[in-house]
């Protein structure tokens, strides 16, 4: 029997899955994407054009895969039918289109896929898909496997790299797949990156690195004087030491809600849950020339050369822009996310809380109001308590 395997997306990851998935010996793979033209046009192109993955190998050299995928629509009635896994290759906010649309079509012991998740993915996809959730194993990973991107629209994409790990959380209650999930993700991602399960869905959630950016913007613009820039200042390596003490004290908060979680429910492992300061220290241990502090770690990253702050050209100046996914995406699923789950725990986060401050505001949303998560705004998060999730009980009742 084939594996049938559905990518949700139309974009730098979904190019690259799309590909992986239709060269893997025994599957077939399904496209699905809503958003504008896009099915349209990966479908028209797919008449003329071969569909090739280039890949990068850590050596330099490249290798060109070539395989197309059988069937791209926006039309989740011929796409979901009969698929055994389900990946979800989108930013945050078109999660909830892609459940949506999934949700009538969608059988029992299927493996949903978040790649990224990205925070509060599996609290979305039970909200709405309800008790076929029950049914599916919810899988979330961490990040994207490689750094891609689009060289031709519906022809070409690059990988430019690929991680070595890459780590994900399993829910999966009563869910029989076909095969375990990590295995089937495995065989379609190729020998690199190695996939494993670590801790549980707690854990990736507090992992989620979109927490980096929020207190970055902060610390740069809320002291702004509103005059325009010449040009774009340095995101990253343009912090000062004001800015990475607080993103340190954030990364703390992070920690203490993960140790207290394990307080509280000691069967839960939540070891994997690090300070981004060891996060750096880690993952980017080849690149970083002064790994003595975050501070440094940020300043001295070469993965930064070059990342500048999300700007806006206004008459030749640049404006900073308030509308990037940075805080569009990163503050509602991300760091709000992570204040619920310390809300729950019961550790209070001052610092996550003066970040939220500000961003809320240039958002024009109110997620938090004190330092309590009960601003009007909360549904258009993916905070737990949105969801009615109260207790560190609830939390691990999800499956
Ligand atoms: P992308 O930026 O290529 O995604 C664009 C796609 O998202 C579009 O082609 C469309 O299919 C969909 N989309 C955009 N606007 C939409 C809307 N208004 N409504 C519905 N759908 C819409 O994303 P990419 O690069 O594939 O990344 C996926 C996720 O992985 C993101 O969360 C990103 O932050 C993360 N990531 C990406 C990396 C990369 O190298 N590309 C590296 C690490 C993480």
């Amino acid at each position: 029997d084939k594996l049938v395997v559905l990518i949700c997306g139309g974009g730098n990851g979904a190019h690259v899955l799309a590909g992986l998935a239709a060269s893997t010996p025994g599957a077939e793979a399904r496209v699905m994407t809503l958003y504008a033209d896009e099915a349209e046009r990966w479908s028209k192109s797919m008449e003329t054009n071969d569909f090739v993955v280039s890949v990068t190998n850590s050596d330099g050299s490249v290798e060109d895969l070539k395989a197309k995928p059988v069937l791209i629509t926006k039309d989740p009635s011929k796409a979901v039918p009969g698929a055994d896994i389900i990946f979800f290759t989108v930013p945050a906010f078109a999660h909830e289109q892609y459940f949506t649309a999934i949700a009538p079509y969608v059988s029992s012991h299927t493996v949903l896929v978040g790649l990224p998740g990205q925070a509060g993915f599996e609290q979305q996809c039970v909200f709405i898909l309800k008790d076929k959730a029950k049914q599916c194993a919810i899988v979330s990973f961490e990040s994207l496997p490689w750094a891609c991107r689009i060289l031709e629209f519906f022809k070409h994409v690059l990988i430019q790299g690929k991680k070595e790990t890459l780590g994900g959380s399993v829910i999966m209650s009563g869910c029989k797949p076909i095969a375990q999930p990590m295995e089937l993700v495995q065989r379609i991602l190729g020998n690199k990156p190695v996939v494993s399960e670590i801790g549980n869905y707690l854990v990736i959630n507090l992992l989620a690195k979109s927490v980096v950016h929020p207190p970055i913007m902060y610390g740069k613009w809320s002291k702004w004087d509103g005059k325009p820039f010449d040009s774009k200042p340095l995101f990253y390596q343009g912090v000062d030491e004001l800015q990475a003490r607080l993103l340190s004290g954030v990364a703390d908060e992070i920690v203490a809600t993960a140790k207290a979680i394990e307080k509280q429910r000691p069967s839960a492992d939540m070891s994997k849950v690090n300070h981004v300061l060891e996060w750096y220290r880690v993952n980017y241990a080849d690149q970083i020339t002064d790994n003595s502090s975050l501070f440094m770690c940020l300043k001295t990253n070469k993965a930064y050369d070059g990342l500048v702050h999300p700007m806006k050209e206004v008459d030749g100046k640049f404006m900073p822009d308030f509308k990037y996914r940075y805080m569009t995406e990163d503050v509602p699923f991300g760091i709000v996310v992570m204040k619920g789950i310390a809300e729950i725990a019961g550790v209070p986060t001052p610092n996550m809380d003066e970040v939220m401050h500000w961003c809320q505001k240039q958002i024009g949303k109110e997620f938090i109001v004190g330092s309590k998560l009960c601003g009007k705004d909360l549904d258009s998060s993916r905070a737990p308590q949105r969801y009615g999730y109260k207790t560190i009980a609830d939390l691990f009742n999800i499956g």
